[in-house]
This record gives structure tokens, C-alpha cells and sequence, in this order.
């Protein structure tokens, strides 16, 4: 079966020149309708559309150099990494969709890479360090003129399905697509401005978590007895989160999200043996909120593969959030950047 995205850079690489330095900057994403569980592994196609807030200044650097000294190098945050760590390997693969799988005269490269957000705790590093490092490796190889960004979305997903939504600022709907090959699953900007959206994060482990997304997703698949309503569900639920979207209904967008983050979060408790990111932490903070939002607080919570609660609300709670929980590190996403 031909891939759709390896299609699409052998197309532009025909077309390309040398390659050179190129860097590029991608935000880390919240969805607020989740991707959980896909209809094809290989290629991160999956059994749900997303829709997704990006997270401002909150994401990866990456920058992609023709290595002088003829080795591959994978720097994060300023330290070199084994080659053999998965970080650095499952970067080096990507590449190679960029510089040949079959081994023969490969490109070098340097890939020089840092997050603004903790790298692995469920604060989705892996979306905007995939499509940080589409865009430089796009960039380094001179194909940034003739691939548009949806189809460096199609591109990206093969690093990680969430990073399609991460080329964009602002709220981004990735479609689930239909294609075996994958040619219609990438993610497009909702290209609407909502400046008193908020989020805010509230950490409660922001080290590396024990089970990746992936491992956690394809286990609750695989074994969870509660899935079988999940794919349907979050269909209705993107569209309709969609809809709030677009009417910028805060409430209705609100409790949506946090339904979907907390139906997800019960099909990995059904998973056999079960998984659990949320820690006794995560539920006290979720009840702290209920109770606040039972006395006029407009705010509502969700989480992903990991402990850490991220918090929505609009502009005018920034004062409210912030008393309640001093913890809270308050993101503008659509402030200029
Ligand atoms: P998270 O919740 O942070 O997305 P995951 O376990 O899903 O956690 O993904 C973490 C993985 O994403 C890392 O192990 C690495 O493979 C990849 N990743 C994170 N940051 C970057 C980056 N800046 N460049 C390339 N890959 C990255
Ligand atoms: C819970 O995109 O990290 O954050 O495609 O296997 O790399 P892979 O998974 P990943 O999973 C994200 C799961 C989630 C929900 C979401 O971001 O939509």
C-alpha cells in the first residue's frame, strides 16, 4: 500500500535543491475533542477526528544542520543524546523519510532541538516537536515552497498523530480522513481569533510519565471493554465542539471538553490491567474545581496521557483561576506572538 505523505515528499523532493540550515518553531496543542485509538498504527491514522487549542509560546525549537563531521547528532535542550535513546531514534527515523530508508548515502544531519514544555509528562512535547521538526526538515531539504502546511500536517502525523495539529496557532480541527493511504487525514486552522480564551495548566508531575500516548492508547484499544462506544462518541463530540467553537459558546464548548477528556480517561480504567495517568492529585483538583464552578465559576477542566490538569475559561476568570489555584500557569493563545 502507497503512503500518502512519503508520496507527497518524494513528489516535492524531485523538485528540490540542496539541503541546508533550517529551523522552526511549532506550539504544543490541548485537544479538547481527544484522538484516542487509531484504525492503522503505521501511519497514526485515526478512528477520530480532533480538534485542538495550540498553546502560544508553549513548544518545541528545532533546528535541522547538514552535519559537518559525516554522523548524525541529536541535541535536546542543549544536550547531546545517545543515538540509541528513543527519543533521538524515533527523530533520526523520521528523517530518514527525508533522506532515504534504505540506508544508502544518507544525509547527515544534526537535529538541535528544545521544548518550552516538559518533554514526556502528558503535556503533548511529542505534537509540537514532530511538527517543529517537519517544518526544519521541509525547510532543510528545500521543500518548504512547494508542500503546503496541510500537507505537512499529513507529514507530521507520521512522527505523532497529535502533532498535525500543531502547525497552526489557535483552534485546529484535525479530520479523521477515510483513505487507506492516508491522503485525507491532516488537520486544518478553524482561522478564527477568540482573544479572551484561556487555558491554564496545573502541574501536578511534570516528569516523564511511565506509559507513552502511544503504549496507553493501543492497550486501551486492545483490551478495554469500553471503547467499543468511544470512536462514535468522539465523533459527535468533535462536531459538536466544533459548533460551540464557531459560536464561541463558552459553557456548551466547556462541558463538551471535559466530557470527552473524562470518557476517554474511563476507557483506559476499563483497560485490563487498567491505566491510570490521573493521580489522587489530578481528582482533587478536578473536585476543587466542581465545587467552585457550583458557586458561579466558569471554568472546566481537560487531561491527557498524564497527571497534569489543564484548566479553559475566558479572560474574566483570570483572577478567580489564579486565587483558586496559585499553581496555575495561565496561557493566552491568541495574544500576539
Ligand atoms: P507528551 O505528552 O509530552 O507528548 P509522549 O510520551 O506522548 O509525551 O511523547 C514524548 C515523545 O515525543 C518523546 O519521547 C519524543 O519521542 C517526542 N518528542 C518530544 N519532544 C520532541 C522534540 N522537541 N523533537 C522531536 N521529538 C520530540
Ligand atoms: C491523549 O499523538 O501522542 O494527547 O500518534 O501514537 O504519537 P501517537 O499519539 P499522541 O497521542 C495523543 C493522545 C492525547 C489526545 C490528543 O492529543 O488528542
Amino acid at each position: 500500500m502507497n503512503d500518502a505523505a512519503k508520496q507527497l515528499i518524494r513528489d516535492a523532493m524531485a523538485k528540490a535543491s540542496a539541503s541546508q540550515t533550517a529551523s522552526a518553531y511549532a506550539p504544543s496543542n490541548i485537544a479538547l475533542s481527544k484522538y484516542w485509538g487509531k484504525r492503522d498504527r503505521a501511519r497514526n491514522l485515526p478512528l477520530n477526528s480532533s480538534l485542538s487549542i495550540s498553546l502560544a509560546e508553549w513548544g518545541s525549537h528545532t533546528q535541522v544542520v547538514p552535519s559537518k563531521d559525516g554522523r548524525d547528532r541529536v541535541t535536546l535542550g542543549g544536550e547531546d543524546l545517545s543515538l540509541d535513546t528513543p527519543f533521538a531514534a524515533k527523530a533520526l527515523k523520521f528523517a530518514d523519510l527525508f533522506r532515504g530508508e534504505d540506508g544508502s548515502a544518507k544525509t547527515p544531519l544534526w537535529i538541535e532541538t528544545s521544548n518550552t514544555i516538559p518533554t514526556a509528562a502528558g503535556l503533548a512535547s511529542s505534537a509540537s516537536g514532530f511538527a517543529a521538526l517537519t517544518q526544519a526538515l521541509c525547510g532543510a531539504f528545500g521543500l518548504s515552497d512547494h508542500l503546503s502546511e496541510a500537507q505537512m500536517s499529513l507529514i507530521a502525523r507520521l512522527g505523532s498523530g497529535s502533532a498535525t495539529r500543531s502547525l497552526w496557532h489557535g483552534f485546529v480541527r484535525w479530520d479523521k480522513g477515510t483513505q487507506e493511504d492516508g491522503s485525507d487525514s491532516f488537520a486544518q486552522p478553524l482561522n478564527l481569533q477568540w482573544p479572551e480564551f484561556r487555558i491554564a495548566i496545573l502541574p501536578v508531575d511534570v516528569g516523564p510519565k511511565s506509559h507513552s500516548s502511544r503504549d496507553g492508547m493501543n492497550h486501551t484499544v486492545a483490551t478495554s471493554p469500553l471503547f467499543a462506544s468511544w470512536p462514535d462518541q468522539a465523533e459527535a463530540d468533535c462536531q459538536a465542539i466544533e459548533t460551540a467553537v464557531r459560536a464561541q459558546d463558552f459553557d456548551t464548548l466547556g462541558a463538551l471538553a471535559e466530557a470527552n477528556a473524562l470518557a476517554m480517561h474511563a476507557t483506559m480504567q476499563a483497560a485490563r490491567p487498567a491505566l491510570s495517568y490521573l493521580t489522587t492529585e489530578s481528582w482533587a483538583l478536578l473536585d476543587q474545581l466542581w465545587q467552585a464552578r457550583k458557586e458561579g465559576l466558569q471554568a472546566y477542566a481537560t487531561m491527557d496521557a498524564g497527571a497534569n490538569v489543564k484548566l479553559i475559561f475566558l479572560g474574566r476568570s483570570t483572577d478567580d483561576i489564579t486565587h483558586l489555584f496559585p499553581q496555575a500557569q495561565v496561557i493566552e493563545p491568541f495574544k500576539t506572538l
